[in-house]
């Protein structure tokens, strides 16, 4: 295993899973007790099971909703903020979580490829808004006041993810990638550390609880909790790089 020892890097892209909030209380998909456990994402997680259910679409999303207001970021959430305060060079943050809690622990350059449980979207005039309450079919759009087209603004299995464009860019052009808290079961965000292993100039570095489905593609693989292990690797990397002035 390679280790990072007096590297200066330039260029950032750290990747987001559902493990990095499993200790702020959201549930994880696929581990013992996770959401794909206890639903079929084909119910739930689909435009057909939408289609099919949509009031219990709305109920998995609000149950989510709700849950995510009481839920406050853990320290792998701030390590993350305070690394991007610190980095001297390009930062991007890529999460898969349609959470907000790197947001509230301060991250501030950062897509949810995803999409985000905190806000809605019209399907008839695609008008975002930010959501905490409930939703049902019986919600007319705030902007073309037409009902049964809101839905939660996040993205479904056949659904295209958010800003791969920008993502891909990123990817291609930084020096060092981290995949945390992920089961690289999922794809597009699965194959990133293969698009950034083929640009050929990137150090990769898998944080995890355990070893993921891509985890040999990874220079580096350190495994544990998330707030132990995510602080601890941010405080190594801003101690080998040079400040920002
Ligand atoms: P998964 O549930 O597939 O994987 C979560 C990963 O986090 C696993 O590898 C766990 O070992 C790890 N993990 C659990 N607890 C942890 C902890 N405390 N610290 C560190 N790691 C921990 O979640 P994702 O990989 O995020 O998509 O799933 C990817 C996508 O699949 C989600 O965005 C969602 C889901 O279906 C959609 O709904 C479109």
């Amino acid at each position: 295993m390679n280790v990072v020892t007096g590297n200066r890097f330039r260029s950032l892209v750290v990747l987001t899973g559902a493990g990095v909030s499993a200790e702020s209380g959201l549930g994880t998909f696929r581990d013992k007790d996770g959401l794909w456990t206890q639903y079929d994402l084909n119910d739930v997680a689909t435009p057909e099971g939408f289609m099919r259910n949509p009031a219990l679409v709305h109920a998995f999303y609000n149950a989510r909703r709700r849950n995510l207001l009481d839920a406050v970021p853990n320290a792998a959430h701030l390590a993350l903020a305070e690394l991007e305060r610190q980095w001297p060079g390009d930062f991007l943050l890529v999460t898969q979580n349609v959470d907000d809690l790197h947001e509230r622990a301060g991250s501030r350059d950062l897509l949810h490829m995803h999409g985000e449980l905190r806000k809605i979207r019209c399907e008839n005039c695609g008008d975002i808004v930010a959501w905490e309450a409930d939703l049902d079919q019986a919600t007319d759009c705030a902007r073309c006041r037409v009902g049964g087209y809101l839905r939660p603004h996040v993205v479904w299995f056949g659904e295209m993810p958010l800003y791969m464009e920008r993502v891909y860019a990123a990817l291609e052009g930084c020096d060092l990638f981290l995949s945390i808290g992920t089961s690289g079961l999922v794809y597009p965000a699965a194959g990133f550390v293969a698009e950034v292993r083929r640009a050929g100039r990137a150090h990769t570095v898998e944080l995890n609880l355990e070893a993921s489905d891509g985890h040999s593609l990874f220079a580096e693989r350190l495994y544990g909790p998330a707030t132990e292990i995510v602080p601890a690797y941010v405080a190594r990397l801003l101690g080998l790089q040079p400040q920002a002035s």
